[in-house]
């Protein structure tokens, strides 16, 4: 399993004012699975991912990641698991503005010590594999929306991550760019990558291979069964 949480809450607190987010949620993630993450606003879905992605700690439970026990790493192995093995991906596609598409493919590889050809020859293979090779010099602003989100992803994918999470990668695109980004994600998802994505829309969730369906800082409902190949006789 690559992702296993094991009774994980997660506590805010604003003064004297406690928030529970997540509360006593367990789940496992396998290699090569598309799960997308749903559930009403407030209900506790990106804790929930920012905590896959180690850039928040359970306040109790255990996180395992790559049979590691994260949640009790210190944080310098956090940041080094999060920039080598996980890819994120944000509503609001979070590309530096002043860099072009190339430099921001590559500001992950940069941060990882790859040598500057390799990063360049990288970037421009995944802007390849995006559609955007053409636009590599451009700047992010003169790009649309569903194009700044494909730059996004072969961002999150430069250091060949072992997961991608997005949350609402869709959310801030128009219905046809969105598709346009579920097709990426589902031509990762055949080629064997991760993929955990955040989701209010019902027809993208549709599209990934398992919800998880969370309400109140808890898990309601989880088609993961349903979704298992029967076992041959
Ligand atoms: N940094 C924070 N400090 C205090 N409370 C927080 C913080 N982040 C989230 N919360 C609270 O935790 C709960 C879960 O929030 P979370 O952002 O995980 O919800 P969500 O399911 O992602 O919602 P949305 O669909 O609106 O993005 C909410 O009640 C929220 O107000
Ligand atoms: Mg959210």
């Amino acid at each position: 399993m690559l992702m296993n949480l094991i009774k994980v809450s997660k506590i805010y607190r604003i003064g004297h004012v406690e928030v529970l987010a997540l509360n006593e949620v367990s789940v496992g993630i396998d290699r090569g699975e598309f799960v997308a993450i749903v559930g009403p606003s407030g209900s506790g879905k990106t804790t929930l991912l920012d905590i896959l992605g180690c850039l928040s700690r359970p306040t109790s439970g255990d996180y395992w990641f790559d049979g590691k026990l994260v949640s009790r790493l210190p944080d310098d192995e956090l940041t080094y698991i999060r920039n080598r093995k996980i890819g994120f991906v944000f509503q609001t596609f979070q590309l530096l503005p002043r860099k072009t598409v190339l430099e921001n493919v590559q500001l992950p590889m940069l941060y990882a010590g790859v040598p500057w050809k390799a990063q360049r020859h990288r970037a421009l293979q995944l802007l390849r594999d995006v559609g955007l090779e053409d636009r590599a010099h451009h700047l992010p602003t003169q790009l649309s929306g569903g194009q700044q989100q494909r730059v996004a992803i072969a961002r999150a994918l430069a250091n060949t991550p072992d997961v991608i999470l997005a949350d609402e990668p869709t959310g801030n695109l128009d219905s046809r760019s969105g598709q346009d980004i579920l097709g990426l994600f589902q031509r990762l998802h055949e080629s064997g990558q991760t993929l955990v994505m955040i989701t209010h829309d019902q027809q993208i969730a549709e599209q990934a291979q398992r919800r998880v369906m969370i309400a109140d800082g808890r898990i309601v409902a989880d088609d993961r069964a349903s979704q298992q190949a029967p076992v041959p006789v």
